[in-house]
Order: C-alpha cells, then structure tokens, then sequence
C-alpha cells in the first residue's frame, strides 16, 4: 500500500522523477506552473524543472516574460507535474525567489551554445512581427559572442519553495491514492492521507 507519510517529499519527488526518466516519451521534468497576476487572474504554462536544493525546485527562464512579471510581483506559484505513463501527480504551492547569481551561471553554463544564444535573442512574451527579426536577434548575438557567452541579465533562474506537496497515484474505480504534505515551523512535514 502506498503510505510516504515517513519520507521527506523531496526524496519522494526525486523517486518519482527517477521513475518517469525511464517512462516518459519526452521531458519527464516538465511542470505546469501557474503564476497570478496582481488583478487575481492565474496563468499557466509549462517549465522545465531544472534541480532543487533542500527546500525548494528550480527553473529557469526570461525575466522580460509575462510569468517572471508575475512571479517577481506576488512572490508565489504553484506546480503540478503530471506522468501519463505513470499515472501519477505532484502538486506544489509555495512562495517565489531568484536562484542566486552563482546558481544561475552554473546552469546557463551548462546548455548548449545555441540555447545560450536564443537566452540572448529572446525578448520572451513580447510581440515578435516576425521570425526574419528574431533570425536577425540570433545571427547578431552570435557575432557579439561567437564563442562563451556570458549569461544575460534578463535571463535566470527561481526557486519554488513549497509549503505544500501533494502526491497522487491512480487507484481502481478512482479510488486513488493521495498524500498532502504540509510543512510547519515548529514540526517540518508532515503528511495526511487525503480522499481521492
Ligand atoms: C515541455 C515544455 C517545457 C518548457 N520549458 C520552459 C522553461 O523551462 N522555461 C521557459 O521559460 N519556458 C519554457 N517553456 C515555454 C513556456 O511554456 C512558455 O511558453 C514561455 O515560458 C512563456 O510563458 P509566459 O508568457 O507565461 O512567461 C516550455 C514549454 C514546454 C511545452
């Protein structure tokens, strides 16, 4: 029976993630993220998570970009990473900060030169009139930085830092399985079995 009220749900999100690597078609570190805008409207899109550290998940992305506008502003996001394969959820809700600048070099780094470049070149979220203008971005950057390119100021990395975690598992009949880990001061997590 499927009972990690014991574990930390770091470790459990890392097993989980272990698991989709190997099921997965494509990017079993894709994530829904949902931010919400200062007039209380949510929005959604997809990131990739990319490591976490003992309290929190990291991603990167534009700070030019409408999610980055709205998470700099409130401060809080939610996740939900879903596994088709595996027929399982994880969902997070925490507060919103900036990987430190160290973090950030470490991870721009470590991508393709080419994906640096487009960091460069793209002005995330804002209208573009045509792909000829961001071809022209990209060639442009390439010439600044032919080889090594700094990563950009616009461009880096926030760390969700849950307060909440819940993980769900498929189960017969919809009787799935749901755990919700809460995380308090005083007591660090703690889990509760919830009703599918
Ligand atoms: C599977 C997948 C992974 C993605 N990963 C990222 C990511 O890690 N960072 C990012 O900025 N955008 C990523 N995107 C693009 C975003 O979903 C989104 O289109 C973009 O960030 C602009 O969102 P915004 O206008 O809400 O800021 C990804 C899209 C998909 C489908």
């Amino acid at each position: 029976m499927f009972d990690p009220s014991g574990e930390n749900p770091f470790d459990l999100l890392d097993q989980w993630l272990n698991d989709a690597a190997g099921s997965e078609i494509n990017d079993p570190n894709a994530v829904a993220l949902a931010s919400v805008a200062e007039d209380g409207f949510p929005s959604v899109r997809m990131v990739l998570m990319k490591g976490r550290d003992d309290e929190a998940v990291h991603f990167y992305t534009n700070f030019t970009s409408r999610k980055a506008g709205e998470l700099d502003a409130t401060r809080k996001a939610a996740m939900c990473f879903h596994w088709k394969s595996l027929r399982r959820q994880i969902r997070l809700v925490g507060a919103i900060e900036r990987v430190d600048d160290v973090t950030a070099d470490d991870y721009y780094n470590s991508r393709p030169y080419g994906s640096r470049i487009g960091a460069w070149a793209s002005d995330q979220s804002s209208p573009l009139d045509s792909r000829a203008t961001l071809a022209g971005k990209v060639e442009e950057f390439s010439r600044t930085y032919p080889e090594n390119p700094p990563r950009p100021p616009y461009w880096g990395g926030y760390r969700l830092v849950p307060h909440e975690m819940e993980f769900w598992i498929d189960g017969e009949s919809r009787l799935h399985d749901r755990f919700r880990f809460t995380k308090s001061v005083e007591n660090g997590w703690s889990a509760a079995r919830l009703y599918p």
